[in-house]
């Protein structure tokens, strides 16, 4: 399968910090974020992978990830947003024909985990799966609302509800078939009120179908998007990397 790693945005939550470069490459303890998605690619066997860039610091990719060869990519190709705030399923559009009418593997660029995914992405035949963690915040994310009396059936995802139906918070790793495509020609821009392509909105097309299912994301995961995500991410992986900090954080 190959993969896709969404890596627009103008990373606004991070101001100052993104007006000189983009989020994705600001570090995350000793490498640069986008690292972390591209690791969890590859650990699942994924090496042809589209990286989606946009705003002002795009150029900034090619000198950090060059031809991929040294994560063991394959293959690395990239592709411009345009409009660099059109949402995570404007920036996935771009993927179709990399895609080539087969299912794709997609993860957000500032997330980061240690899981692995590498027999969901085996396994994976149809529809989408997406993947769920428990989260202490969940006004900050897509949120699962549950069948009554079967949580295995995931009925709506709602994107950052005032008033959250669970606390299960949908992650930026996402495996889809082909029909993604299609689900994104048929998304509103008002969707969340964020004049946006909603992931989401995405996500709720395939429950409407009767195709989503869902997995817990096993391990440890936090996306970096803002100054405390990205403090927390740096903590985690910091002292994951060099036991010795421990005392210290
Ligand atoms: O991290 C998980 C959450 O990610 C999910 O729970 C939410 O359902 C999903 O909407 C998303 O929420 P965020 O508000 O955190 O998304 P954000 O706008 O920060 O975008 C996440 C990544 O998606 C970003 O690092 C790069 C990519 N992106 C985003 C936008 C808006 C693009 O490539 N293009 C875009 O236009």
């Amino acid at each position: 399968m190959k993969g896709v790693i969404l890596a627009g945005g103008l990373g606004t939550r991070l101001y100052p910090l993104t007006h000189a470069t983009n989020k994705h490459l600001l570090p995350v303890y000793d490498k640069p974020m986008i690292y972390y998605p591209i690791q969890t690619l590859v650990k699942a066997g994924i090496k042809e992978i589209l990286i989606v860039v946009s705003g002002p610091h795009s150029g900034h990719f090619i000198h950090v990830l060059k031809n991929g060869k040294e994560f063991g990519i394959d293959h690395v190709e990239f592709a411009y947003q345009e409009k660099p705030n059109g949402g995570i399923a404007d920036a996935l559009a771009l993927a179709e024909d990399f895609a080539d009418h087969d299912s794709i593997t997609t993860i957000l660029g500032d997330n980061t985990t240690d899981a692995d995914i590498s027999t969901a992405v085996r396994s994976f035949k149809k529809g989408a799966l997406i993947f769920l963690k428990e989260v202490p915040d969940p006004q900050r994310f897509g949120i699962a609302r549950f069948a009554e009396g079967n949580p295995k059936t995931i009925v709506e995802i709602i994107e950052k509800p005032k008033s959250p139906p669970s606390k299960m918070a949908v992650t930026g790793l996402y495996i889809y078939d082909y029909q993604v495509f299609d689900f994104i020609k048929k998304c509103d821009p008002g969707f969340a009120g964020r004049n946006e392509l909603e992931i989401t909105e995405v996500n709720n097309f395939y429950i409407k179908a009767n195709q989503l299912t869902w997995a817990p994301l096993k391990g440890y995961w936090l996306d970096a998007g803002t100054f405390d995500s990205l403090f927390l991410a740096n903590a985690y992986w910091a002292k994951k990397r060099n036991p010795k900090l421990s005392r210290d954080l």
